[in-house]
């Protein structure tokens, strides 16, 4: 039997028997009452009659007269007259004959009546003394009709039931609407607790520590849960509806990812730009939607968007709009080629270029920072939207979007390298730099090393608390996390849908420059940068040809170096430089139309680009210092034939998660050189051995896990801000 079951029968037993001891106390009082009240009669009825009485008590045919009259009251049914020794004298016709005047006797000597069942009903007999002058006559003996009792004491139990029942269900309904009220008060109160910043009844505090505990024990799950299976845009998608109820998303970065340029021939072309940046977000938006906010900096960008400086892209099959932001020439000169390009962009790389900082870049950069925010905030559709904030461009952007939008989530991504705190000290405006980006809810990283130099740079030149436990600055009240979230690229990229075969890649690749059947291909993809080591890319290439003679006339490197940035000096003496030795190195080696270095000077497009990839014997990243570089990444989606070898710079973010390429120093050109030639002789044994790894690795850790990730850290924020806030101040208030 269950242990409700026993309960039950519990109450209802004792319900029972509390009901039973209820119905005998009010049986035995009214029972009481009644016997009084027919007393009382009798006596009335014997006193009214007594002169008639004394009158004919020898003459028994006048004494039954008298006896009838008196049984005329409806409730006396017979009467009889006794003598002093208890012969009957007379008596009414229906006496009934088992009350003679002998048992009345009997009954007198033990009370002055009883209560007797006669067939068909209770009578109650009295035997009153009749008395003349102190001397007694008889008894006159009155059978009372009782059966009138019973039907009052069933009304009065039938009322008492009633009452009883009525004020029972009453007491349950007036119980169950205060438990009721007192329950919704209560849970008002608790909510509006959890959500006050300073929570004021104690009698909550071990709750919000439990509802604290609980959180933090449901985020660990979905942790567990997020790092487990496949990450592709639908998983993107429903992440985004179940963690953040499908909220736009508003990305702002310098770069927007089409660009509108108007050709020669005076058409309208769209240009994917080459930037890591780009090739990361780009998928992410299109998998959830919402809008970018971006410079526009194409020459037909202005004539292709409507009234509000909207265009949906991407072309054919729009599913987010740019907002695109308009920069005057000295806006765009301080802003993006003086501060960020000048100073910012060699500051956070070591590649040995001198950072400049002018004061006048600094005021446009903090001018452009403000209309970037001005177009976030005429684009926001809540007070408390998702911005995610890109890249070194935009360094005082998330303190202008919380002065603003205080309740916005901003997560901010810096996609390229912290320096160390010392480095960083050198930039005369690194407390505004750093200011502007605690207004973030979260700053990202693309390695624990970056985050643990910004955290030393926020302790050397801050006032602020850092909660290395926690990964979090806290400063004025607000609290921002610094966390590593390593970028990659979409899985599968969708520009290899519109690819042939790797065979056919290569022959392709081969016709177009001029290559033999048996030709050894090199590639290297990149922004003309000094960042990314191209000139030790190319004497790398040189010094190999010198220790292996048998790959001059096979061996190609073709090296895609897309103008970058052209305005700045340093970038010129770049191009200059790497045009001379490419020229040194075709001097040397170069032969009957053989030509061991192709250098492409113009932007290619990503089709053109993947088909490199999948054509190339061998891949060169030789970075100096680069945060990902996605290239790296790019070249191991590309391969389905698990074919090509990747040679990276150690220098790289990608480095560490790619141990299976080949990793050099690229200042090491022996060591390069070296690496180089070992690609060009493994064996498609190998080959296929280390791509596996590298594109099991990239498939796992897609774009789409890295947008997951943050957004879901986001989503975390949200909720558990409020929780946090209550239950610190409750803490705090205890302490
Ligand atoms: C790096 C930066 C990006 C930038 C890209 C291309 O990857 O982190 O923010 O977009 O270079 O540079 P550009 O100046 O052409 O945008």
């Amino acid at each position: 039997m269950s242990k409700t079951t026993r309960l039950a029968i519990a109450l209802v037993l004792g319900l029972g028997l509390l009901t039973w001891a209820a119905w005998a106390l009010v049986h035995r009082t009214t029972q009481g009452w009644f016997e009084k009240d027919v007393r009382l009669r009798a006596d009335l009825a014997v006193r009214g009659a007594r002169r008639s009485l004394v009158a004919h008590w020898t003459n028994p045919s006048e004494l039954s007269d008298v006896l009838a009259e008196i049984t005329r009251d409806e409730r006396i049914m017979a009467a009889a007259a006794c003598s002093d020794t208890f012969e009957t004298l007379a008596r009414t016709r229906d006496y009934p004959a088992v009350f003679s005047c002998r048992q009345v006797g009997d009954l007198r000597r033990e009370s002055r009546g009883g209560t007797h069942d006669l067939p068909g009903g209770e009578v109650h007999v009295s035997a009153l003394p009749l008395e003349v002058d102190g001397s007694r006559l008889g008894f006159v003996v009155l059978v009372h009709d009782l059966s009138f009792l019973n039907r009052r004491e069933a009304t009065m139990q039938r009322f008492l039931i009633g009452a009883f029942a009525l004020l029972a269900m009453s007491a349950s309904a007036l119980t169950f609407l205060a438990t009721r009220w007192a329950f919704r008060r209560w849970s008002d109160e608790l909510r509006s607790e959890l959500g006050s910043q300073a929570p004021t009844r104690p009698e909550f505090r071990p709750l919000i520590g439990d509802v604290r505990a609980l959180v933090e024990r449901v985020v660990s799950e979905r942790d567990a849960e997020l790092d487990a299976g496949e990450w592709n845009p639908q998983r993107l998608k429903q992440t985004l509806q179940r963690h953040l109820h499908g909220e736009r998303i508003i990305v702002v970065a310098n770069r927007e990812p089409y660009i509108h340029e108007r050709a020669r021939d005076g058409s309208v072309r769209v240009v994917n730009p080459a930037s890591g940046l780009v090739t990361a977000l780009e998928p992410v938006m299109r998998a959830c939607s919402g809008v970018w906010v971006a410079h526009g900096s194409g020459s037909a960008d202005r004539e292709t968007v409507d009234v509000h400086d909207r265009v949906r892209v991407p072309p054919g099959e729009e599913s987010y709009a740019i907002r695109r932001v308009w920069l005057s020439e000295a806006e765009e000169h301080g802003y993006y080629y003086g501060f960020a390009n000048e100073g910012l962009w060699p500051l956070c790389h070591i590649a040995h270029t001198r950072p400049v900082f002018r004061a006048g870049d600094f005021e446009q950069y903090s001018a452009a920072n403000r209309k970037f925010v001005d177009a976030v905030v005429s684009e926001v559709d809540s007070d408390d939207p998702i911005v995610l904030v890109q890249d070194y461009h935009l360094a005082l952007a998330p303190k202008l979007i919380r002065e603003r939008l205080p309740k916005a989530t901003v997560l901010t991504f810096w996609h390229v390298p912290w320096p160390n705190a010392e480095r960083f000290g050198i930039c005369p405006w690194r407390k505004e730099l750093l200011e502007g980006l605690l207004g973030s809810s979260i700053v990202g990283f693309h390695t624990q090393a970056h985050c643990n130099n910004f955290f030393d740079s926020v302790d050397r030149y801050l006032e602020a608390r850092i909660d290395r436990e926690l990964s979090a600055v806290v400063r004025g009240g607000h609290r921002t996390f610094v966390r590593p979230y390593p970028i990659s690229v979409e899985w599968p990229v969708h520009w290899l849908a519109g690819l042939p075969p790797v065979a056919r890649c290569r022959q392709n690749v081969s016709e177009r420059f001029g290559l033999k059947g048996d030709a050894l291909i090199g590639v290297g993809v990149d922004r003309l940068d000094y960042t990314k080591g191209v000139e030790e890319r190319l004497l790398a290439v040189e010094r190999l040809l010198e220790l292996h003679p048998e790959h001059r006339g096979r061996f190609t490197f073709i090296q895609v170096a897309a103008p970058s940035r052209t305005l700045i000096e340093r970038y010129r003496q770049l191009n200059d430089a790497v045009v001379a030795l490419a020229q040194r190195i075709n001097q040397r080696f170069g032969a009957d139309g053989y030509r061991p270095v192709v250098l492409l000077h113009e932007h290619h497009q990503p089709p053109q680009v993947f088909e490199l990839y999948r054509a190339a014997d061998v891949v060169y990243v030789s970075s100096l210092h680069d945060g990902m570089n996605l290239v790296a990444k790019e070249f191991a989606a590309a391969r389905e034939d698990e074919g090509g070898v990747l040679v990276l710079s150690q220098f790289t973010g990608a480095a560490q998660e790619m141990p299976e390429a080949l990793l050099v120093n690229p200042y090491d050109v022996e060591q390069a050189a070296t690496a180089l030639g070992v690609a060009l002789h493994m064996s498609i044994e190998e080959q296929r051995q280390r791509m596996r790894a590298l594109r099991r690795h990239i498939a796992e850790f897609n774009v789409y896990r890295w947008a997951g990730r943050m957004l879901v850290d986001a989503a975390r924020l949200r909720r558990r801000q409020r929780v946090r806030l209550a239950f610190d101040s409750t803490t705090d208030e205890a302490a």
